[in-house]
């Protein structure tokens, strides 16, 4: 399906409560799926990617009823589920998820297969599959990529430091933990976002940060609880860039989560001159949550440090975006892992960003792009969500239409992000077929 977006005519106002936080609704599915007795989960994001983690749960032998926006999961014993597990586009639904089956107790014995759409079936598996198997893992990839077949069993813990600061790595390696001989330790190489470790105590599990090493003692079970999920800051992204950069604009996003293993976007926009006003609010769980307000701001380009990709590492296309419509060059580098996300997000950015008219540089590990005028024209999403938002939002101050073409990807984080932009005054509508 193709998004028109029509250059705004008029400032961008409003509140926004962006969706519930992706990496915590996918960490609840399988907790909860996971855990004895009854969890209660509100704020959990309705999204392809996070329903696709349910409905693995589901077919693992959770039961799972959804009311009035909220879920409940009662887990605690888990059994072989009858065919394939599709975790479709979801890099943290299917590395989670293998980490968390290695060596369930339930399913020992078993064989199950993961599987997942065509551009999951590209990404590389081997930096959980490498860490799972010296764990003791009986599991199989096809060349380094999906479908991975497990036959779960008995795991010892180890001494694990993974090559990138990945929170999926590092996320896979401590839940087969859980159910492993000893203790595991994941030694971080650098921050990234820490869901995981806030998370697991509220299930009642011993888990320690000593600086960079978390340790985790095996033979863990896991306890049901109440939860809510806070409005998620890579959606957020995408309307406070547009506040940023539509004259006049002043867009409000409430009940965001603020973690600061994540909030490398938010030092990024600072950096380029953009006015956020962040207005912290009260904990909501284990997770800090605020509101954000973005007003309308003249940006320069900025040299990103390397070291804040990590906690920026979902909003780097819709930085590029920003870029192109900043004063100068904005440089990145460090930035390697984009290659290996929902698409090539280097190769694709660059690559859209000049088909609108936007000078820019692919690098190994990195992209230059020079803002200046933005014209309109068809793109492309390559099959990735944040590349269609980020051209969407990119749309609004382009010189005339932007026409996204597969745009409908963008149901795999923020199914509401039309209706949600139309509200604060963007012009964007869908034309179907074409
Ligand atoms: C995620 C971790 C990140 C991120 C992804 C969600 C998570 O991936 O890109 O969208 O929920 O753990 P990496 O950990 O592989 O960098």
């Amino acid at each position: 399906m193709k998004l028109i977006v029509e250059p705004a005519k008029a400032p961008l106002t409003g509140h926004c409560r962006v969706p519930g936080d992706k990496s915590i609704s996918h960490r609840l599915a399988m907790l909860g799926g996971m855990a004895d007795g009854e969890s209660l989960i509100t704020g959990y994001l309705d999204s392809a990617d996070t329903r696709a983690t349910l409905a693995a749960m589901a077919a693992l032998g959770a039961e799972i009823s959804e009311s009035d926006g909220e879920i409940r999961i009662r887990g605690g014993r888990l059994r072989a589920p009858a065919g394939p597990l599709d975790l479709g586009n979801s890099g943290t639904g299917v590395r989670l998820l293998a980490g968390a089956l290695a060596g369930h107790p339930d399913l020992h014995g078993s064989e199950i297969r993961l599987i997942g759409d065509a551009s999951l079936s590209r990404r590389p598996m081997g930096r959980i599959v490498e860490p799972l198997r010296e764990m003791g893992a009986r599991i199989e990839d096809h060349a380094g990529c999906l479908p991975l077949t497990l036959r779960p069993g008995p795991l010892i813990g180890i001494r694990f430091r993974p090559r990138v600061a990945s929170a999926q790595v590092k996320s896979a390696v401590l839940l087969a933990g859980l159910f492993a001989r000893g203790e595991t330790v994941v030694i971080e190489p650098g921050p990234s976002r820490d869901h995981t470790e806030r998370l697991l105590p509220a299930f009642g599990v011993d888990i320690r940060r000593q600086d960079a090493e978390i340790h985790l003692p095996g033979g863990q079970r896991l306890h049901a609880g109440r939860f809510h999920v806070p409005g998620d800051l890579s959606s957020a992204a995408f309307a406070l860039a547009a506040g940023l950069l539509v004259p006049g604009s002043r867009v409000v996003l409430d009940g965001v989560g603020l973690n600061p293993s994540r909030d490398g976007v938010l030092r990024i926009l600072a950096g380029m001159g953009g006015q956020v006003e962040v207005q912290p609010g009260e904990m909501v769980g284990s997770e800090p949550v605020g509101s954000l307000t973005a007003l309308h701001s003249n940006l320069s380009g900025l040299e990103i440090p390397p070291d804040w990709v990590p906690l920026a590492i979902d909003e780097f296309p819709v930085i590029m975006a920003l870029a192109a419509a900043a004063q100068g060059a904005t440089v990145i580098s460090g930035a390697e892992e984009l290659r290996v996300k929902e698409s090539d997000r280097l190769a694709v950015m660059c690559r859209e960003l000049a088909r609108l008219g936007v000078r820019v540089e692919e690098t190994a590990d990195g992209a230059v792009v020079h803002g200046g005028p933005v014209r309109g024209g068809a793109v492309d999403s390559h099959c990735d969500h944040r590349i269609a938002m980020s051209l969407a939002v990119l749309g609004l101050v382009a010189e005339s239409e932007v026409v996204i073409d597969n745009a409908e990807w963008i149901r795999t984080s923020y199914p509401g992000f039309v209706d949600d932009f139309r509200a604060l005054g963007a012009l964007m509508r869908w034309e179907e077929g074409v």
